[in-house]
């Protein structure tokens, strides 16, 4: 029988891509996102969805009990996946307290909801950043779920403490989580904010290319539809409590990516601008993905070369959605953020 599914945070980047994975997977599902719609949720992006009968849109904050509530009574949810977050590392360098509020708070409030109103499952959408990074003279070290928490950013710290608190609940409530830990997406619908959406944006615009500290630094990408895979596998295994580490074993410099864009475009490296490090910068991540791989058979798919093609001609076709982005409110983050770099 077909089941109810509430994805939060399904208006951003990878709970939308989510969102459309599952109603094409499983058509006899009902997906039910619950997005408050940040700067970083679009309700364009679920246009779509939007026209599907299977699809339902809720505009509510996470740490809303009440409404979330009335709707978890409502729709009797078999699955929980908590992608709502506030996401970006320089915005939580500025801004931490949201960063708590939203990543901590919001994922406790739904859990205790799950745990009261006996919802068969959560599913916490993590990051690899809870462990903190590896230095780039050791490319023989990779994350594993053993690996010790040790975040860098209010950002990494938040989702480390949500984290937590997901393994907590299960220890001591017995709630029914599991917990996934991915690098680097990519792909459609990624928020301009993040380095691969800006760095097409401004060499489509010949803006400069900002280029934090040495442009050494290093991120193991995965197409966004591999992560989307992975979720689906890992809410429809029986096992409970487990966290699983997600990654493309596609490690790449900032600098290469940067170029690479540029070259695909057609322009010049002269676009290349170096400017002052993020503070606290994690060096590099590497996701070992052995436990997921042997345990529900996931493997990336999409290699890079192919996946950044797509992602690359998926900006060139979908202008309307990031110009009106870039219009709007994000000019004047930008104009803090870039300006005294
Ligand atoms: P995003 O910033 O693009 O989207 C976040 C979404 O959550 C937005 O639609 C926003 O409106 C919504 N949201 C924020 N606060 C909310 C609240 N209080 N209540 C309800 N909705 C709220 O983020 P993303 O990049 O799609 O990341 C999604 C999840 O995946 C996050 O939990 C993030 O930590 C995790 N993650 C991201 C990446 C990545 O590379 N982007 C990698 C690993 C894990
Ligand atoms: O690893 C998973 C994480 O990946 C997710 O948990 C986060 O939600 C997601 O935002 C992402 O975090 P990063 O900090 O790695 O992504 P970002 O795109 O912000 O930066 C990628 C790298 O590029 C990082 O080393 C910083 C650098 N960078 C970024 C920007 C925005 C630049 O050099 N210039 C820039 O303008």
């Amino acid at each position: 029988m077909g089941k109810t599914i509430v994805v939060t945070g399904g208006a951003g980047f990878i709970g939308s891509n989510f969102v459309y994975y599952m109603l094409d997977k499983h058509p006899d599902y009902k997906i039910v996102c619950v997005d408050c719609l940040t700067y970083a949720g679009n309700l364009s992006t679920l246009k779509t969805a939007l026209e599907n009968p299977n699809f339902r849109f809720e505009k509510l904050n996470i740490c809303d009990r009440a409404g979330v509530e009335k709707l978890f009574k409502e729709v009797k949810p078999d699955i929980v996946v908590n992608f709502a977050a506030e996401s970006h590392v320089d915005r939580s360098i500025k801004t931490p307290g949201i960063f708590v509020d939203t990543n901590i708070k919001g994922t406790q409030t739904l859990m205790d909801l799950c745990r009261e109103l006996e919802i068969p499952r959560f599913h916490q959408v993590s990051t690899d950043e809870v462990y903190g990074d590896l230095p780039l003279d050791r490319p023989d070290l990779f994350f594993t779920e053993s690996t010790p928490i040790h975040a860098s950013s209010p950002y990494s710290a938040s989702k480390a403490g949500a984290d937590l608190l997901v393994l907590a609940y299960h220890r001591t409530y017995q709630l029914p989580v599991t917990i996934s830990r991915c690098s680097n997406n990519y792909g459609p619908y990624h928020f301009p904010e993040k380095l691969i959406p800006l760095m097409i944006i401004n060499a489509l615009h010949d803006q400069p290319l900002p280029v934090y500290g040495d442009g050494l630094n290093v991120r193991d990408w995965l197409y966004v539809e591999d992560h989307c895979k992975a979720i689906d596998l890992i809410i429809h295994d029986d096992r409970l409590g487990e966290v699983y580490n997600v990654g493309g074993h596609n490690e790449m410099a900032n600098l290469d990516i940067v170029k690479l864009i540029l070259k695909k475009l057609g322009k010049s490296e002269d676009l290349i601008t170096f400017v002052a490090d993020r503070k606290g910068h994690d060096r590099r991540y590497a996701i070992d993905p052995t436990k997921i791989k042997q345990q529900l058979g996931w493997f990336p798919e999409t290699k890079f070369a192919d996946g950044i093609e797509k992602t690359i001609d998926w900006y060139l076709s979908h202008e309307a959605w990031w110009q009106e982005i870039i219009s709007g409110d994000y000019q004047n983050y930008y104009a803090k953020m870039y300006g005294g770099k």
